[in-house]
């Protein structure tokens, strides 16, 4: 198996870690939800109470390299589609809530404290991860769970921003940790902290 394969092999393991790992009957978000391939898994196997989708389904020709910039979608039109399949895919389940907004301004449609867990997968720029970290993270609750994923993925500057946004998030916090396992990385919100 060559390296691209097996690091796809390692990034779909690690999703279905996190899948288990994370806690049944939850309120959850996925932030970047492009055709809600995940969100559905999340639904099968995690039946969570909410979960919240959030995206703005727009295309975004400033990131030709990107899924949603060029490599798949080709318009606005394209990205659309997107969110009229993924509306009508959830049309019946009462429990998704579809939120076509960028992040970090859907966060504030929330209090504080909201989430047992919120899945990070939009804007994989470090200053957007930086930035959405610092947002969403109050919104869990204490002992609730953020998980990013593509911790490895490497930008159109040949960096792994999604690691350095990571890592410029903990360091600001002073003594919050956290872990990657198969291109996941997990950050707990502990029991008792006034975030
Ligand atoms: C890698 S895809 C998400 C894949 C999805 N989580 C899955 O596993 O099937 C990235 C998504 O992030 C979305 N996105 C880009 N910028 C965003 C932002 N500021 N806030 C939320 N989503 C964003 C894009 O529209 C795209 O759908």
């Amino acid at each position: 198996m060559g390296p691209v394969m097996l690091t796809r092999l390692q990034l779909r393991l690690g999703r279905l870690y996190a899948l288990f790992t994370l806690p049944r009957g939850a309120v959850a978000a996925e932030i970047g939800v492009w055709a809600g391939g995940f969100s559905r898994r999340i639904v099968q196997l995690r039946q969570p109470a909410e979960l919240h989708l959030i995206d703005p389904w727009q295309f975004m020709p400033q990131f030709p390299q990107r899924m949603y910039g060029g490599t798949v979608a080709a318009s606005q039109s394209d990205m659309d589609r997107l969110y009229d399949d993924v509306r009508r895919r959830f049309a019946g389940s009462a429990s998704v809530k579809i939120h076509r907004r960028g992040s970090p301004d859907a966060a504030s449609e929330f209090a504080d404290g909201y989430f047992d867990w919120i899945y990070l997968d939009g804007d994989h720029s470090r200053e957007a991860v930086l930035t959405d970290l610092v947002a969403w993270f109050p919104k869990l609750k204490p002992s609730g769970m953020m998980v990013c994923d593509d911790y490895t993925w490497v930008d159109e500057q040949g960096e792994r921003s999604v690691k350095i946004g990571i890592e410029a998030f903990l360091k600001a916090t002073s003594g919050r940790t956290g872990r990657a396992v198969l291109g996941q990385f997990f950050i707990a919100k502990p029991s008792q902290e006034a975030d």
